[in-house]
């Protein structure tokens, strides 16, 4: 085989066969196929796209690359659930402890935030202690000391992922469809899950903007799933506006606990208690309701092992920024808008996330929201809270949040919490 004539191929608008697919993903993470050989490759697939055979090759193929996990050592089910990802989007943290309270195991291979996006690995890290990084033997022990494991897939996973992936990143390739969705379900599907719940977010804070296109997305996701013998749902969901009222790494921690602490925001408790439920029947496991795991401490009891399993103190006090500023309210009246990708990119120059993978993060940065889109707020009251560890942070996050509010006389309308839910056929 030659990457040339593959590239061709592609380049041209045709279909690639399966001994195309498989002899360049195995030769590209190799060495046999050059960066820019790949990225080539990867333009072409994004200007022209590839059909649904095509796409469940591609993701056998980087699958193949690599281990695939297995968890039929565990006694009950195992469920897991992926997010896009948003501006705010703290859902795993309460979930995976909650899922495992009901009855399931989950076992959780996370990642770390990239530009205006938080990472669930970052926000775990701000508790002292943690640990993200984790052998399989260490992730047995942990399912079975606490149901849940939430940590860092191991370099043995989808080897051919992780080569594209940054290559992607760094060529303007990482907005295709066929591409996006092989990357997440081959990860999925390697980790072994028997079943997954997707959480594809829609909205301005989202890789996908509207919702016919995170319909696309959902759709060929959940064919992979099926495919693979990996129970599979999605649900699209609004990251419209940030989910709940903190962005960032400990504010987000925080407010995950007030969740399975009985409080919390109420669109934080709905998609966890929703998400919760569709994992469960996924998995096929009934008898506890989420929402009752949530009340009596059961879920709280699950997360303070999982987080003393992976060493983590689930009792410390989490760092705090050492500086705060306020956005105040520009009006009276209803706020009908407060945009996601604004609110997410001026946690990011707050400190909160990285603009390259070995950028640390701070754990104290971030935005506290003191009012949702739908809020009644009167003129200077505050709106924001923004917290950084350095106050020279504060211009340019503010500079993010021009023109990502509104405060009018009337309400707006606005993307449902829950949009649509997607299944198989
Ligand atoms: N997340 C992934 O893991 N891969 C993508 O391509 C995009 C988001």
């Amino acid at each position: 085989m030659d990457a040339i004539e593959v590239i061709r191929a592609k380049r041209d608008g045709g279909e690639l066969t399966a001994a195309q697919i498989d002899w360049v993903i195995d030769a590209y993470t190799n060495g046999g196929v050059a960066d820019e050989q790949m990225s080539a490759l990867a333009m072409a697939i994004l200007l022209n796209g590839m059909d649904r055979r095509e796409i469940a090759v591609w993701t056998q193929a980087m699958i193949r690359s690599g281990e695939r996990m297995d968890w039929s050592a565990l006694d009950r089910p195992t469920a897991d659930k992926h997010s896009t990802g948003g501006v705010g989007d703290k859902i795993t943290l309460p979930l995976a402890p909650l899922v495992a309270a009901c009855g399931a195991y989950v076992p959780q291979l996370s990642g770390r935030g990239l530009g205006h996006t938080g990472g669930t690995l970052d926000k775990l890290e701000s508790i002292p202690g943690w640990r993200a990084s984790l052998s399989n033997d260490e992730m047995l022990h942990v399912l079975r000391e606490a149901g849940a494991v939430v940590c860092a897939a191991g370099s043995g996973l989808a080897p051919a992922d992780k080569k594209l992936y940054a290559l992607r990143d760094v060529t303007g390739t990482v907005e295709s469809i066929p591409l996006i969705a092989s990357s997440i379900m081959s990860k999925k599907i390697a980790e072994g899950t028997g079943s997954l719940v997707l959480d594809v977010k829609v909205g301005s804070g989202a890789f996908m903007k509207t919702t016919e296109t995170a319909r696309e997305l959902a759709e060929t996701m959940v064919a992979l799933g099926t495919d693979a013998g990996v129970r599979t749902v999605a649900l699209l969901t609004a990251m419209d506006r940030p989910l709940g009222l903190a962005v960032g790494n400990a504010l987000e921690v925080e407010e995950a606990v007030e969740v399975l602490a009985g409080g919390g925001p109420a669109d934080v408790v709905e998609l966890t208690v929703r998400l919760a439920r569709e994992m469960l029947a996924a998995a096929g496991v009934s008898g506890k309701d989420p929402a009752r795991a949530l009340a009596d401490g059961s879920a709280m009891d699950a997360w303070r092992r999982m987080i003393a399993a992976q060493g983590g103190d689930p009792d410390a006090l989490l760092p705090r920024a050492a500086e705060t500023a306020t956005v105040q309210a520009p009006a009276s009246g209803v706020l009908t808008r407060l945009d996601a990708y604004a609110v997410g990119l001026a946690a990011w120059r707050l400190g909160a996330g990285r603009a390259r993978k070995e950028d640390p993060v701070s754990a104290g940065a971030g935005v506290t929201l003191h009012a949702k889109p739908g809020d009644t707020v009167r003129e200077g009251q505050p709106l924001l809270t923004l917290h950084a560890d350095e106050a020279d942070r504060f211009e340019r996050a503010l500079e993010a949040l021009e023109g990502g509010y509104a405060v009018a006389p009337a309400d707006a309308e606005r993307l449902p919490l829950v949009i649509e839910r997607v299944t198989a056929g």
